[in-house]
């Protein structure tokens, strides 16, 4: 679980890294807290943001708006199903122009087969 989580997590670092880009002297922030059993870990970056028409596509298999060589487009769908397996969720806002939040949220209590 823990090295599923770890990838999900590097997954949202790189992601805000190549949406600030280069030179731009961005800013990524990671806030955590806990609310009924779960506990939420959120990525926010200044960055460009994500197009609103984009917003439902970004979890699909193979979408990616980067150049070919730099992305596969299955960082976040393969982020979503190691979240689901978890009985978790993730939340995603954004405004182009203005940055991108990723909010993941997971049961501090995991079932005994989910441990693993
Ligand atoms: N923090 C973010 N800011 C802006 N756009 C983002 C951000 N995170 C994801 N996206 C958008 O979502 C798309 C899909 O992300 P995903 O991580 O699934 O694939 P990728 O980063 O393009 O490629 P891979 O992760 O497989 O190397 C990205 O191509 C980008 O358009
Ligand atoms: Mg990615």
């Amino acid at each position: 679980m823990a090295s599923q989580l770890n990838q999900v997590f590097m997954n949202m670092l790189i992601n805000a890294s190549h949406a600030i880009g280069d030179g731009n002297h961005g800013k990524i922030t990671i806030r955590t807290g806990t609310e009924n059993g779960m506990v939420w870990v959120e990525f926010s970056d200044t960055g460009k943001g994500i197009a609103p028409e984009n917003l439902n596509r970004i979890f699909d298999p193979f979408f990616t708006t980067k150049p070919v060589g730099k992305g596969t487009g299955l960082g976040l769908s393969l982020s979503f199903g190691i979240i689901e397996k978890h009985h978790g969720r993730i939340e995603v806002e954004s405004e182009v122009g203005n940055g991108a939040t990723f909010r993941v949220w997971l049961p501090v209590r995991q079932s005994r087969e989910e441990k693993t």
